[in-house]
């Protein structure tokens, strides 16, 4: 476990006081989520299942700009190991988690109908659906303790665009969705909003040598998004600015889906 609270001046923001739990923060889109939440005041509890030196540098890159963070090992397809994660960043900041951001997830395979099995389908359930409602149920009881709290699903532009040979990862991407809308109105009596992010392709490590000549060509803003531009768009809806925006799903990707 790495852990900074060394906090030289006060950063001011609009999450100044919460606490964000972001899932799968050690390297990609996550840790860019976690860094910008933590620029906008928030400490942050940094979720990795495996590399404990990407996750210290996520630590490492808050610190450094004055935030505060914990790398929190655990994998959250297993509900023992979430319960525990989410005790533990409520502990070590001595307040309850009061943004959630599901973002984490495994290899992403691409397979054709006839190469595929159920357990394909299940492995992406297990991330996009198992996961997120595992780690929901673990801080709906501060959340509701505290009469408010922020929900953000991420998502994915591939169910608008219905990727071939991707079916297991669009039908999870997809159910988000419906779940992002059915947690806003159960939850919307307790002050709890839930919304969902959708990126476009944004290149992070594992893409690293990808060609991206042919998508950003098709992007009417002409150009590949950045984890900041995600990274923005989680800290608006996680922050108080976006009191009135629930059961929402913003698209990240500079217009390709519009219209669709
Ligand atoms: N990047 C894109 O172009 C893009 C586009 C659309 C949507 N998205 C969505 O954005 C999210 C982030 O994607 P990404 O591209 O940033 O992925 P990534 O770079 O592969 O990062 C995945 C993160 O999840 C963690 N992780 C893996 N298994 C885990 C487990 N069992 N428990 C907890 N953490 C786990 C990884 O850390 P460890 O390996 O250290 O555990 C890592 O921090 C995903 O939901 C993805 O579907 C991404």
């Amino acid at each position: 476990m790495q852990h900074s609270t060394n906090n030289p001046s006060p950063i001011p923001g609009k999450l100044k006081g919460k606490l964000a739990f972001v899932t799968g923060a050690s390297r990609g889109l996550g840790r860019w989520i976690a860094v910008e939440l933590a620029q906008q005041g928030a400490a942050v509890a940094v979720n990795y299942a495996h590399s404990d030196e990407d996750a210290a540098h996520t630590v490492a890159l808050i610190a450094k700009a004055g935030g505060e963070a914990l790398a929190i090992r655990a994998d959250i397809t297993k509900e023992e190991e979430v319960r525990e994660a989410a005790g533990q960043a409520e502990a070590a900041f001595g307040r309850s988690i009061g943004v959630l951001v599901n973002n984490a997830t495994g290899p992403q395979p691409m397979l054709s109908i006839e190469d595929s099995d159920w357990k394909d389908y299940e492995d992406q359930l297990a991330f996009f659906v198992k996961a997120p409602l595992l780690l929901v149920k673990a801080v709906l009881p501060g959340m509701r303790a505290a009469g408010s709290g922020s929900i953000v699903n991420i998502g994915s532009e591939v169910v608008q665009l219905g990727n071939a040979r991707f079916a297991s990862y669009v039908t999870a991407k997809s159910a988000m969705i419906g779940m992002t809308r059915s947690w806003a109105s159960e939850l919307e009596p307790a002050g709890i909003r839930v919304n969902l992010v959708a990126p476009g392709w944004i290149p992070v490590e594992r893409h690293a040598g990808a060609s991206t000549d042919d998508y950003a060509g098709r992007v009417p803003l002409q150009r590949m998004g950045e984890p900041k531009d995600i990274a923005a768009a989680v800290a608006f809806l996680a922050s108080d600015e976006a009191r009135f925006i629930t059961g929402q799903c913003l698209s990240v990707n500079g217009g390709l889906t519009f219209g669709i």
